[in-house]
C-alpha cells in the first residue's frame, strides 16, 4: 500500500528553484583543496623535483580543464594524459604547459600528437622514425618519452634494449628524447620489496645512458605510493594522480603528505512515499520493507558512475544522517529509507560522497561497499553529472 505524503509544495518549489540552472545531481570539485593538495604534495618533493600531475581520465572525474589550470598554478610543472584526445582537449582549452601521453599511442596518429605539441611515449624505433618524419613535416623537433617496462609487465622496452633503442632514436633530426620513465606495479601495499626491485632496475638502466650526452633527461617512475613512502624513487620527477585528488592509494600507507578529498557527489530528494510493511522497491522487488518505510528516490543511477553494486549496500547523508539504499541501483535513480530522518523534504540535499555536518562517505566507503578501488569510483563519475567548481 502506498500512502501518498504530505508535501510541503512551497517549500520544494523554493527549493527547486535555487537549483535550477543545473540538474539536481551534480558533483562538487573543490578547488581550494586541490589547490592546497598540489602545495603540500610539492612541499615535500624538495626542489630539484618536479611535479608531473595526471590528469587523465577527465583528471580522475574532476574535470581536466579546470584542475590542470589550478595545480599549474599550484606547483605542477606539466601533465600527464592517457591518450591524443585528451592533449587536444587541454590545448584547445589554452593549456601550454608540456603535456605528456603517457600510454603508447598507435601508429598513425603522429600528425595530431606534433600539430597539439604533445609529447608522446615510445616503446620503439618504428613509432620514433613515424614520429621524426611528421615533425620534420611540420617543421619541429618532438619531444618524447621512452617508457621501460621495469616490471609492470603493461608495456615498454626491457632494461636491456634501452641503450641500443637510445642510440637508434639519437640518429633521428627530428626526434629529442626528452623523458625516460617507467610505472611501478605495487607501491601501495605494506611490503616495498617489488618497488624497490623496480627502482633498482630502473635505476641500473639510466646509469647505461651516462656517456650518452643525455643529462638532463627527465627521469620518472613515482606514483602517489611511492610519493608518500619511498624518497629513494624520486629521481627528478614524480608522476602524481590519485593524492592531488585528495585520497590515498591504500590504508597500507603513511599520510607523510597531508591532502583532503577534492570531489563530492550530491543530489537532491526528487520523490517521497511512505509503504506499508512488505513492499517490493525498485527491479526484481530486490529489497522488501521490514516495516513502514519512508522512501526517497534520488535522480542519478549507474549510468552516472554510481556504482550498481551498492544496492541494497551503500548509504547516503541526509541531513546528516545515514540512510541506506533499498533495493537495485537504476541506470537514473535510486531509493533509499528514510524512515530515521523525520525531518526530510522533496529537493533536500542527498551527500553520497562527502561530508555533511560532520558526518563523511568517503571513496574508499563506495569502494568497499561495490568491491572496487577508490581510483575506479572517482573516474567513473560520469560526464553526464554537471560540475560545481568550488573557488
Ligand atoms: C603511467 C602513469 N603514471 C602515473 C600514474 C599516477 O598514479 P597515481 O594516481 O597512483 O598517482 C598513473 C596512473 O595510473 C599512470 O598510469
Amino acid at each position: 500500500m502506498v500512502c501518498k505524503l504530505k508535501i510541503d509544495t512551497k517549500h520544494s518549489v523554493e527549493r527547486f528553484k535555487e537549483n535550477r540552472l543545473h540538474r539536481p545531481a551534480y558533483l562538487e570539485i573543490d578547488l581550494k583543496r586541490l589547490a592546497q593538495n598540489t602545495k603540500n604534495i610539492k612541499g615535500a618533493l624538495g626542489t630539484n623535483v618536479g611535479l608531473l600531475s595526471v590528469v587523465k581520465a577527465d583528471a580522475y572525474g574532476h574535470g581536466a580543464y579546470e584542475v590542470s589550470r589550478v595545480v599549474l598554478e599550484n606547483g605542477a610543472d606539466s601533465l600527464g594524459v592517457a591518450i591524443l584526445e585528451e592533449g587536444i582537449e587541454l590545448r584547445e582549452r589554452g593549456i601550454d604547459a608540456p603535456v605528456v601521453i603517457l600510454y603508447p599511442e598507435f601508429y598513425g596518429r603522429e600528425e595530431k600528437i606534433l600539430e597539439y605539441y604533445l609529447r608522446p611515449t615510445v616503446t620503439d624505433f618504428d613509432f620514433a622514425r613515424m614520429i621524426s618524419e611528421e615533425a620534420k613535416k611540420q617543421g619541429k623537433v618532438a619531444e618524447v618519452y621512452l617508457k621501460i617496462d621495469t616490471g609492470m609487465g603493461r608495456y615498454g622496452i626491457s632494461p636491456e634494449e634501452l641503450l641500443a633503442l637510445v642510440k637508434k632514436i639519437d640518429h633521428l633530426e627530428n626526434v629529442k628524447i626528452k623523458g625516460i620513465f617507467s610505472q611501478l606495479s605495487e607501491a601501495e601495499g605494506g611490503d616495498k620489496e617489488n618497488a624497490t626491485e623496480q627502482i633498482g632496475k630502473f635505476q641500473k638502466a639510466l646509469v647505461k645512458l651516462k656517456f650518452l650526452n643525455h643529462d638532463g633527461l627527465i627521469r620518472s617512475i613515482a606514483n602517489s605510493a611511492a610519493v608518500l613512502d619511498l624518497p629513494e624513487s624520486y629521481f627528478n620527477q614524480v608522476r602524481v594522480g590519485l593524492l592531488l585528488y585528495g585520497l590515498y592509494p591504500s590504508k597500507e600507507l603513511s599520510n607523510s603528505i597531508k591532502v583532503k578529498p577534492v570531489m563530492s557527489l550530491k543530489s537532491r530528494v526528487l520523490f517521497l512515499k511512505e509503504v506499508g510493511k512488505g513492499s517490493p522497491i525498485g527491479y526484481g522487488g530486490a529489497y522488501v520493507t521490514k516495516r513502514k518505510t519512508k522512501v526517497a528516490t534520488i535522480p542519478l543511477g549507474y549510468a552516472d558512475g554510481y556504482p550498481r553494486l551498492l544496492s541494497n549496500k551503500g548509504e547516503v547523508l541526509i541531513h546528516g544522517k545515514k540512510a541506506p539504499i533499498i533495493g537495485r541501483i537504476c541506470m537514473d535513480a535510486f531509493m533509499v529509507d528514510v524512515t530515521d530522518v523525520p525531518e526530510v523534504r522533496i529537493g533536500d540535499v542527498v551527500t553520497l560522497l562527502g561530508e555533511d555536518k560532520g558526518k563523511e562517505i568517503t571513496a574508499d566507503d563506495l569502494a568497499f561497499w561495490s568491491s572496487s578501488i577508490n581510483y575506479e569510483i572517482i573516474s567513473r563519475m560520469g560526464r553526464r553529472l554537471p560540475k560545481v567548481y568550488l573557488r
